[in-house]
């Protein structure tokens, strides 16, 4: 896709990403039996994970070719910069952390801190895996290609790993359930509208 579309629609693709990873972030916690304070912490930071990614270079944030060290490096400063932005306006640690680090992976493959499993909150934890799942199911700006649900968990077990296994079996157990399926649909088909426009 060429680099010069126009900045509402880059703001409204990571904004939409951001409410299903926020709610699907939720609806695990909720599976998890987690406090509702928490629930709801963890929605918020799933809303806006991703805002950091509005001060990259769009001609590296939507590269559709395989970026070079230096690109990679750079689209890795997004979690950092999503904190940065964020911290003016809410100011919970745990919301803060889990922005920082939602891109962390059990196995310490992760960024941007390359911290392993019981050192990553269960905040950031949750939201690894609700934003790869997303990530997986969803149409992006810069790929065509989405997955139907079993196929991004067959994906997913090939790297779980990555994952908190009581975390992935929380998002497993939860995907089927009707209110589930109608947010990802209500925001999937607003970006629809938005690309056919
Ligand atoms: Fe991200």
């Amino acid at each position: 896709m060429d680099n010069d579309y126009n900045d509402i629609t880059k703001v409204i693709e990571i904004f939409l990403h951001g409410f299903r990873v926020g709610y699907l972030s939720y609806y695990i916690a909720e599976e998890l039996n987690l406090n509702p304070k928490l629930c709801h912490e963890i929605k918020t930071a799933g809303y806006f994970h991703d805002v950091g990614k509005l001060l990259l270079k769009p001609e590296v944030l939507y590269k559709t070719q395989k970026l070079n060290e230096d690109e990679r490096k750079h689209i890795e400063l997004h979690p950092l910069y999503s904190e940065y932005i964020i911290k003016s306006y809410i100011y919970s640690d745990i919301i803060l952390d889990g922005i920082r680090h939602h891109h962390e992976s059990c196995d310490g493959s992760g960024y941007p801190d390359k911290l392993k499993k019981n050192d990553i909150s269960l905040i950031a934890r949750i939201l690894k895996v609700a934003d790869v799942y997303d990530a997986l199911i969803s149409k992006r700006i810069y790929r065509d290609v989405s997955y139907s649900s079993k196929e991004a968990l067959e994906i997913m077990e090939g790297e779980v790993q990555k994952y908190d296994q009581i975390v992935y079996a929380a998002l497993k157990s939860i995907i089927d359930n009707p209110k589930v399926i109608y947010i990802m649909y209500l925001f999937n088909n607003c970006f629809d509208k938005i690309l056919k426009n």
